[in-house]
C-alpha cells in the first residue's frame, strides 16, 4: 500500500459524504498495522454538533473492529482551491489517543498530484495523550 493508493481510497470515500449542511465532502482511509484499510466520510446531522468527522468514522470503525495498530491516514476534503484540508483539532486529538505521534503519518490530499504529508506531531505539538495519565 503506497500513499497514492491511500490518497485513492480517501478520494473514493469522500463521495459516501452525507453533508447536506456544508456541501463540504471529506473522505478518508486509514492504513492498520496488519495492512487492512478503513475508509470513512464526514456525516453530518441536522442539529449540527453530532457531525462525525470523516477521519473519526474512519478510526471508530476501525477501533470498534478491534484494531489497536495504526500506522497511516489520508485525509481528502474540497479539491479545488484554496487548497488542502487539514484535519480538526478534534481529530486530531483522536489520532493522539491511538496513535503514536512520532510514527503515524497524516497524509493530507486535494488529489493524486497534490498532497502533503505529515507527522502526527508535528499537527498536534505537545499533544495530550494516554500517556500523560
Ligand atoms: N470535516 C471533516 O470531515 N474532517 C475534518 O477534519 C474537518 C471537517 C467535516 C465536518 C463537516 O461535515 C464538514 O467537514 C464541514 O466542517
Amino acid at each position: 500500500m503506497d500513499n497514492v493508493e491511500l490518497i485513492q481510497k480517501a478520494i473514493a470515500a469522500r463521495e459516501m459524504s452525507y453533508s447536506p449542511y456544508s456541501g463540504f465532502k471529506v473522505g478518508a482511509a486509514l492504513l492498520c498495522g496488519n495492512g487492512k484499510i478503513y475508509t470513512g466520510c464526514n456525516i453530518e446531522n441536522a442539529a449540527y454538533s453530532p457531525t462525525n468527522c470523516a477521519e473519526r468514522t474512519a478510526f471508530f470503525k476501525a477501533v470498534s473492529e478491534g484494531e489497536a495498530d495504526f500506522v497511516a491516514i489520508a485525509v481528502s476534503g474540497w479539491a479545488g482551491e484554496p487548497g488542502l484540508a487539514y484535519p480538526c483539532g478534534v481529530c486530531r486529538q483522536v489520532m493522539m489517543e491511538f496513535c503514536d505521534p512520532g510514527r503515524f503519518i497524516v497524509i493530507v490530499a486535494s488529489s493524486v498530484d497534490k498532497y502533503q504529508i505529515y507527522l502526527l506531531k508535528d499537527i498536534l505539538p505537545f499533544g495530550f495523550g494516554p500517556n500523560c495519565l
